[in-house]
């Protein structure tokens, strides 16, 4: 099963076959089982800046949004949100911003020291292209994982989507990456106007290819404020159920990848979260951003993190996962 084709899992991506679709979750429900156990790993994430030079196509904090409001947590603000999530009972926290040149690599590296002095928490680094140099010493000062994701294995419609760099480039970027011993989280879209099924069968391959370590997948959102936004017009698919199948062939093909049910899915389907964890994932990612900059870091409309009925904390996660009999790390 772990080396299907590129045309086997395009067929299963285009299938309405309604068995098959069973079948198949409950072939990656065991993988899933067996590899990586009933644990869910759950990380905190700060999104710690909204400021970005780059200009994605689909992404509401790209520099020429000129409508959002702009905000930078500060080194001290950063640490003390960690220490926050630690006592809290996390174990991991992701650092995610826009590509923003302020938090120089003595920045970045202060932040790491700051978290690493109080806490033992992992520090995953989801901050965008950084020469190699910065990335190795922000690896020799204790980060431990580095999230970059290809987005579309389509190197056309990558270069269409991002006009500041070419699909090489970042594949380029995650190669040093696992160079440097980090682990390696990557990730695509489902559903971006011009984005072929074969394309999405190829971003499942790819994971496997570049043995990454964590994959994010998430639907496509329309973003008002983006160029992108007036070529959208609904996914070609039942985005739930096409959800499923690449999440499920995700796990499959990568059986040892940790697999986030990612807040986009969760945003764009009720059940989002759920369904992700019965079809492959074992990770969720909460959102501990101090609530006054919370709704600013806005790449997509209408995040689930932001609803009121969001579990914020891990008891109440705990308490929705003992539903599928999953337990909360
Ligand atoms: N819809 C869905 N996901 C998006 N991202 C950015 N903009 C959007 C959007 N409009 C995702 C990208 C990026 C991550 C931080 O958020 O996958 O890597």
């Amino acid at each position: 099963m772990k080396n299907l084709s590129k045309e086997k899992i395009v067929d299963i991506l285009n299938s309405g076959d309604e068995k098959q679709f069973i079948t198949l979750l409950e072939i990656a429900d065991e993988i899933r089982r067996k590899y990586v156990g009933d644990m869910v790993f759950v990380r905190a994430i700060i999104e710690f800046s909204n400021f970005c030079t780059c200009n994605c196509a689909y992404c509401g904090i790209r520099a020429g949004n000129k409508k959002i409001q702009r905000y930078r947590m500060e080194i001290d603000e950063i640490v003390e949100t960690a220490l926050m999530a630690f006592k809290n009972g996390f174990g991991t926290v992701v650092l995610q911003s826009g590509e923003d040149s302020y938090y120089n690599a003595d920045k970045i590296i202060q932040i790491i020291k700051g978290i690493k002095s109080v806490t033992n928490l992992k520090i995953t680094l989801s901050i965008g292209e950084r020469e190699f140099d910065e990335l190795k010493a922000f690896k020799q000062t204790g980060a431990d994982r580095y999230l970059i994701k290809h987005e579309t294995s389509d190197a056309d419609l990558y270069a269409k989507l991002h006009p500041q760099g070419g699909l090489k480039k970042r594949l380029e970027c995650m190669k040093q990456i696992k160079s440097l011993g980090y682990e390696l989280g990557s990730g695509a879209m489902i559903g971006i106007p011009g984005q072929s099924v074969g394309s999405i069968a190829d971003d499942i391959l790819l994971f496997n290819e570049f043995d990454v370590d964590m994959i994010g997948i998430g639907p496509y959102i329309a973003h008002s404020e983006t160029p992108l936004f007036k070529e959208f017009s609904g996914y070609n698919y039942n985005i739930d159920i096409f959800m499923q199948k690449v999440m499920a062939l995700t796990r499959i093909i990568n059986p040892k990848a940790n697999i986030p049910a990612t807040t986009a899915y969760a945003s764009v389907v009720k059940n989002g979260r759920i369904n992700a964890l019965n079809a492959g994932a074992n990770v969720v990612m909460l959102n501990v951003t101090p609530q006054k900059y919370k709704a600013m870091y806005e790449i997509y409309p209408d995040k689930i993190c932001l609803a009121a009925q969001e579990p914020l904390t891990l008891e109440a996660l705990r308490f929705d996962l003992a539903t599928i009999s999953r337990l909360v790390q």
